[in-house]
């Protein structure tokens, strides 16, 4: 399905989920729906995703599932669950069996062609992603833009390489230079995933969070499309307010 619409030349529309009810409201206008690990960041506010455990993101996973009756679900992998080829297998096995998902994702380039492709044989769909990593970021403060200079933007490309001969299905490409995100591009037989990449990638991925206004401070990538902050802001004011006040709840509000 993702391969045809590659085709097409229509872009992906693709965003984070992390449960039913935020799942339901998008699936009408998605192609792809993500319960990412940055679950841990946007949902749980930890400094990294790297916090994020296997169970929890099933848990999530599960319940997402519910609301999405025609986007393509896709899980992500956490940090520390697909070090070897056994121990992926076994844990993304372990996802779609207890989410119904349709595949997983993986952070890694190069070193981690050979477990992609272990994956891949097994029958297991695989997106992966490239460029910048957040699974190898600690905290906020370290979180760099990659392609600065030839040695990254040769990276890159190498990642994007060996990603593509593993058999991975799309890839996510994050966080680069807009002169390397058109290379890339240009290049890829695979479908290309962009967040904070460039016009013309075969999609665009966002955190559902951020484009909601959940946050004061977002990367320069994000365009916030709502402030949701400032509306629950004014809803708790207002809630707060009436029941000092004694104006809630009304004859509306109870059992007679
Ligand atoms: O974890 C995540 O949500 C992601 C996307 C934003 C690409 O990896």
């Amino acid at each position: 399905m993702i391969r045809k619409i590659k085709l097409s030349k229509r872009p992906l529309v693709c965003l984070t989920a992390y449960n039913k009810f935020s799942a339901q409201i998008i699936d009408n206008y998605c192609d792809l729906i993500l319960v990412g690990d940055s679950l841990g960041m946007a949902y749980y506010g930890d400094s990294s995703t790297r916090s994020v455990k296997l169970e929890e993101i099933i848990r999530h996973a599960k319940s997402v599932r519910k609301g999405v009756k025609k986007s393509v679900l896709i899980v992500d992998m956490p940090y520390g669950t697909y070090n070897t080829k056994s121990n992926a297998k076994k844990n993304a096995l372990k996802i779609i069996k207890e989410t119904n998902c349709d595949g997983i994702k993986l952070e890694g380039g190069k070193s981690k062609a050979k477990i992609i492709s272990f994956l891949v044989k097994n029958k297991i769909n695989v997106m992966g992603h490239i460029g910048l990593l957040p699974q190898n970021i600690k905290n906020k403060k370290s979180f760099k833009i990659v392609g600065q200079n030839l040695k990254e933007e040769r990276k890159v490309l190498e990642d994007l390489n060996a990603v593509e001969k593993s058999g991975a299905f799309a890839v996510v490409l994050e966080g680069v230079k807009e002169k390397v995100a058109k290379k890339i591009i240009k290049v890829s037989k695979t479908p290309i995933i962009g967040i904070g990449a460039a016009k013309g990638c075969d999609g665009q991925i966002l955190v559902l969070e951020d484009i909601l206004g959940f946050f004061e401070k977002v990367p320069k990538f994000v365009k916030k499309y709502l402030n949701i902050k400032n509306q629950i802001e004014k809803a708790v004011k207002k809630y707060s307010y009436e029941v000092r006040k004694n104006k809630f709840p009304t004859v509306k509000n109870v059992y007679k």
